[in-house]
């Protein structure tokens, strides 16, 4: 099976995924070999925190796409940025200062602790400006325990809910475990990614959590999240 990655902090020097070259090459040859032939590298986008990394941004995809050409011709790697939302991110992206992920995804993240409010809010403001939105690693927002009616509306709307792969396979305090469960089955999720930031801690695979959801949900459903939307999402088609 061959698997697309759509969020990954690979990129050295840019913010808080490899911190360094050896390991953001490491991190590509990790992917490779769990079946990625598709990856789209996503470093944050939050100037308040990680200041204008657009510069290095660039300098890295171009030192890892050359590596990439030389040991995997037949993997194809884009660049995007994870926006951290603010106010002023709207302007950053019709500014060409952040990037899309294809066509007009958007990949967004709060803190973990943001409210309902302000989600809406964004929501509401990124669709004012013709853009889709992908929400990043929604399991890990407390405010959206237990509300999978509102998240049902909300993916109605158009909003697209991203889980981490680690999530699906790590063992997990009960309310967790249900809250995952009711997730998945519900039909709630739209794609899963790595979220990759190092080899360890939080690393690059997708093959343990494609096992665990072809064996609970069906090889559909896990090609599904795994391929075919993330594909779609980088190919700017609709999903
Ligand atoms: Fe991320």
């Amino acid at each position: 099976m061959i698997f697309t990655d759509m969020h990954a902090h690979l990129l050295c020097g840019v913010d808080d995924g490899a911190r360094d070259e050896a390991t953001m090459l490491a991190m590509l040859d990790a992917s490779y070999r769990d079946g990625v032939r598709r990856l789209c590298a996503t470093p944050h986008f939050q100037p308040d925190f990680y200041g204008d990394n657009a510069a290095a941004r660039e300098e890295a995809f171009a030192r890892l796409s050359a590596y990439a050409k030389e040991h995997y011709p037949d993997l194809v790697l884009s660049l995007g940025n994870e926006v951290g939302y603010r106010t002023e991110c709207l302007e950053d992206l019709r500014q060409g200062r952040c990037l899309m992920l294809g066509g007009r995804y958007v990949l967004l993240d709060f803190p973990a602790d943001v409210s309902l409010f302000i989600m809406e809010n964004a929501f509401s403001r990124f669709f004012s400006g013709g853009y889709r939105v992908i929400l990043a690693h929604v399991e890990r927002y407390g405010a959206l325990l237990g509300k999978y009616r509102l998240l049902r509306e909300w993916q109605d709307y158009g909003v697209a809910f991203q889980m981490t792969a680690s999530y699906i396979t790590l063992p997990l305090p009960a309310f967790e475990r249900k809250h995952r469960k009711k997730l998945l089955s519900s039909g709630l999720i739209g794609m899963v990614a790595s979220d990759g930031h190092d080899l360890a801690a939080r690393p690059m695979g997708l093959s343990e959590a494609y096992g665990v959801l072809s064996r609970t949900y069906g090889q559909a459903d896990a090609d599904r999240l795994l391929y075919h939307t993330p594909n779609r999402v980088l190919n700017g088609e609709s999903i």
